[in-house]
């Protein structure tokens, strides 16, 4: 494993765990990959194993059964340090060292990196703003002068400063505002993304899953009720227990949460007019009721697709 920037993939092979005392395993048989660089969110009931699994990733849990890889490597053959130094971990508990500044606990890893100190002094700044933490007001002060929610935010700059090729976030801002959560939420995401970070996410916000994922993974009693995409999960429910969760039969909900890429066909829409596929097919049926019959269905400024109400209708009534 190497700490240069770009995502490392993830690969969990018949993963079992079993802690000592207890009758049912926490996890078994969990076979699912991350791909370099994708968002994979995580969900499930309380006590499904979400956290259990992320922390076989950086070995705070063996597992008693299968194995862990990163870039085809076994985690437990990589030396601990060498392992958790290339993983950023954000975690409810935030776990800020009480003794430390704001700013001397997000430097921890880059200074153990021997980054130059200029440079670390940059990157704290700028990860505080990142998480709405005023520089000015917060870099000097202690952990126990903060807010449940503004410690939070504190460990996610943490464990994202190191441009770490792993971040495990374990809803990481469960104690922030609903509001300040989503902004913060997609602007961390978006600064991952950039990095090319291998992201799992643990979130109860299903809402919240389905607009961030690349791939869903549904954990309940410690299985994989179900791996897919975003589209997966809606459309084609691998269980009750998953269709309830995503409230998958509900057309309206559809509309929303699916995007127009997803139900384009790839093609030319000649001189028809515009829409992103990033848009919730919402917005699509919106313009087909003002009467447009064709959209072109563009990504990033160049056209890649067609959507016409027929197709619209097929992706949201399979
Ligand atoms: N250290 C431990 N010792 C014994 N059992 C444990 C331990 N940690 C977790 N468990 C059990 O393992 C199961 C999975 O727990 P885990 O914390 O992974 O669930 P979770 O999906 O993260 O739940 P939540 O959504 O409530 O955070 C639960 O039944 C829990 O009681
Ligand atoms: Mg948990």
């Amino acid at each position: 494993m190497t700490l240069t920037s770009g995502g490392a993939e993830i690969r969990f092979e018949s993963v079992g765990v079993r802690y000592a005392a207890t009758e049912r395993p926490a996890l078994d048989d969990v076979t699912f990959a991350v791909p370099s660089g994708a968002l994979t969110v995580l969900v499930g009931p309380s006590g499904g194993g979400k956290t259990t699994l992320l922390r076989t990733v950086n070995r705070l849990v063996a597992p008693t059964a299968g194995r862990v890889l990163v870039d085809g490597t076994d985690v437990a053959s990589v030396p601990l340090e060498e392992l958790r130094r290339g993983i950023g971990y954000a975690i409810q508990a935030v776990g800020l060292f009480p003794h430390y500044t704001v700013a001397q606990n997000v430097a921890v890893v880059p200074s153990l990196l021997h980054w130059p100190p200029d440079e670390i002094t940059r990157r704290v700044d700028e990860l505080l703003r990142l998480v709405h933490l005023d520089p000015a007001r917060y870099r000097n002060r202690y952990p126990r002068e903060l807010s449940g929610g503004e410690a939070q935010r504190a460990g996610v700059a943490r464990a994202i400063a190191s441009k770490p090729r792993i971040l495990l976030m374990d809803e990481p801002f469960g104690a922030v505002d609903a509001i300040v959560r989503r902004s913060l939420q997609q602007e961390l995401l978006a600064i991952c993304k950039s990095l090319g970070s291998t992201i799992l996410f643990v979130t109860h916000d299903v809402d919240e899953a389905l607009q961030l994922a690349d791939r869903v993974v549904v954990l309940k009693d410690g299985r994989v009720e179900q791996h897919g995409s975003v589209l997966d999960v809606m459309l084609r429910p691998a269980t009750g227990y998953v269709r309830d969760l995503f409230r998958a039969d509900d057309v309206l909900r559809r509309l929303r949460i699916l995007r127009v890429g997803d139900a384009m066909r790839a093609g030319e829409a000649g001189g028809a007019p515009q829409i992103d596929a990033d848009e919730p097919l919402l917005h699509a049926l919106e313009r087909f009721l003002q009467g447009e019959r064709r959209l072109s269905v563009c990504t990033q400024g160049v056209a890649a697709g067609v959507l016409d109400l027929d197709l619209l209708r097929a992706a949201v009534l399979p």
